[in-house]
């Protein structure tokens, strides 16, 4: 494949609502406690929109942040890419929403819907774009509400999500750069679609009173089925995009999963051998943003001084979809 340019992460951001809800709050809404919630999923809090926002509001946030850290107008951005399964509205996308609000030039804006690996897709995409020249600047966005989609009666799902966008600019990169992404890796199974799945308000089943009764409008998931597969995915994704590179677990700076679940997070570790002190989590703070999570993470961790530029990074998610992916680049 030839790649006439090589493409960079320029900066990031992110974005969370104010409002916090912690594990002791769930426990008047449902039947669950503190401890299960920590022991099982290592969540502790998780950041909730409040009736007025919706996923452009947490995008605008996030996309300003990042194109200040960049010292770029909105103006310079070429392509916005927007990662969400929780957009404003089913029509128009939330991208085009976004380019209005930032004051864009007639760019192209679309949606990327593959669940908690949105980003991961987001990224992929973006990065086709500028390795052929294409264009130079793109804005990618992982961005979620999913607690307007949560049934607060079902304990199994509600106590794991939490609302929040991440944005990376890419950009292009000098061929003596020491910060590219080096290689991205995606796959999907819609085999298993039904594990994971929000039924009701599309056109197989359009909002109706019966769907309204059904719990439809609501997100679904089987919990453990999903689990399972997730672990194997991440690790089966993380060990292929490292052996096509010629690279171990032990050439990596930092692994930065998608934020499910604790112990799927350290399986994941585990499975290509690297250390938990190189895997960064905030799960604890966060809950499960989908596919804000990985992209919250990594503007999280830059901020922290953790990840310096020249770090070998790889990017693994997990989500509905079946989707899975991995991205390798050194910040
Ligand atoms: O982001 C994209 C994809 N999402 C994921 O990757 C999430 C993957 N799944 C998970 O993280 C875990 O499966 C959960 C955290 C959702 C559940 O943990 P688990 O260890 O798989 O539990 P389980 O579903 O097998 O349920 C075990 C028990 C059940 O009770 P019984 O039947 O053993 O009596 C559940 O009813 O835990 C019960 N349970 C709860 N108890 C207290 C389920 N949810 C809760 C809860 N509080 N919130």
């Amino acid at each position: 494949m030839s790649k006439d340019f090589k493409v960079k992460v320029l900066a990031t951001g992110m974005a969370v609502p104010e409002k916090i809800l912690t594990n002791f709050d769930l426990e008047k809404i449902v039947d669950t406690t503190d401890e299960w919630i920590r022991k099982r999923t290592g969540m502790v809090q998780r950041h909730i929109a409040d009736e007025n926002t919706a996923a452009s509001d947490l995008a605008y946030e996030a996309a300003k942040n990042a194109l200040q850290y960049a010292n770029m107008e909105p103006k310079e951005l070429d392509m916005i890419v927007i990662s969400t399964v929780t957009s404003d509205y089913s029509f128009p996308s939330t991208a085009c929403l976004l380019q209005e609000k930032l004051g864009c030039r007639d760019i192209p804006a679309f949606d990327v819907s593959a669940g908690c690996t949105g980003f991961i897709y987001g990224i992929t995409i973006a990065k086709q774009f500028i390795e052929t020249g294409y264009y130079n600047n793109i804005l990618v966005i992982g961005v979620e509400i999913l607690t307007k989609i949560t049934n607060w009666k079902d304990r199994g799902t509600c106590v794991l999500f939490g609302d929040g966008a991440g944005a990376a600019i890419l950009t292009r990169a000098t061929k003596s750069d020491s910060s590219f992404i080096i290689d991205t890796y995606l796959g999907a199974n819609g085999k298993v679609a039904e594990l994971l799945i929000r039924k009701g308000g599309g056109s197989r089943n359009p909002i109706s009173k019966k769907v309204i009764e059904q719990d439809m409008p609501f997100l679904e998931m089987e919990g453990n089925k999903i689990f399972r597969l997730a672990v194997k995915a991440m690790g089966d994704s993380a060990e292929i995009i490292l052996k096509k590179n010629n690279l171990t677990g032990n050439d990596l700076d930092w692994l930065i999963p998608h934020q499910a679940n604790l112990r799927i997070i350290y399986a994941t570790a585990h499975r290509i051998k690297l250390p938990k002190e190189k895997v960064i989590i905030n799960i604890q703070k966060y809950g499960n943003t989908s596919s804000a999570s990985i992209p919250i993470a990594l503007d999280e961790a830059i901020r922290e001084g953790k990840i310096k530029r020249g770090d070998l990074v790889m990017l693994d998610a997990f989500g509905a979809g079946l989707t899975w992916g991995s991205v390798l680049f050194r910040y």
